[in-house]
């Protein structure tokens, strides 16, 4: 059983994936009307993989044998002034999820819940990577961001990704 507080904690995170898999697909869409489909195609990808990391804490909850609570989940932007403007904002969303993340081992840690606490460890290496694909992607448009043709090269690289769904632990 986890603690009550680690219930809410734990949904607060399901919650914040849930977000975060909905503010990357408000950017596909951004992407969609902007004609970079290949940009649209990395941030549905993302947008997948962030729902795959709610249901690991949806999973995580009912593993525990506590209550999945699902809350109103806040409504992303509509509008952004550029590519660079939309990379910026991943990175920044990426780096505060990581933050959310430290937070809840932190949390884990004090109530000395170390299943809770060996759970969060794969979110852990997960945040290591997604701040550096995303800072990759980041680097990318920002070579690119003087010239449409480095933008549409850089779109037809991102058209390539596909999303894997995580093999089944059990
Ligand atoms: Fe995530
Ligand atoms: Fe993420």
């Amino acid at each position: 059983m986890v603690s009550k507080k680690m219930q809410d904690a734990l949904n607060g995170q399901m919650n914040a994936e849930l977000y975060s898999a909905y503010l990357y697909l408000a950017m596909a869409a951004y992407y969609e009307d902007s004609d970079l489909p290949g940009f649209a195609n990395w941030m549905r990808v993302q947008a997948q993989e962030e729902m795959t990391h709610a249901m690991k804490f949806y999973d995580y909850l009912v593993q525990r044998g506590a209550r999945v609570v699902l809350d109103t989940i806040e409504k992303p932007p509509f509008e952004w002034e550029s590519p660079l403007n939309v990379s910026e904002h991943v990175l920044a969303h990426e780096k505060k999820v990581t933050g959310l993340i430290n937070d809840l081992v932190n949390f884990a840690l004090e109530e000395k819940d170390h299943a809770t606490n060996n759970f969060l460890q794969y979110f852990v290496a997960e945040q290591v990577e997604e701040e550096e694909s995303v800072g990759s992607v980041l680097q990318k448009v920002r070579l690119a961001v003087d010239s449409s043709s480095g933008l549409l090269m850089v779109d037809s690289e991102l058209a390539q990704r596909v999303f894997n769904p995580p093999v089944a632990e059990k």
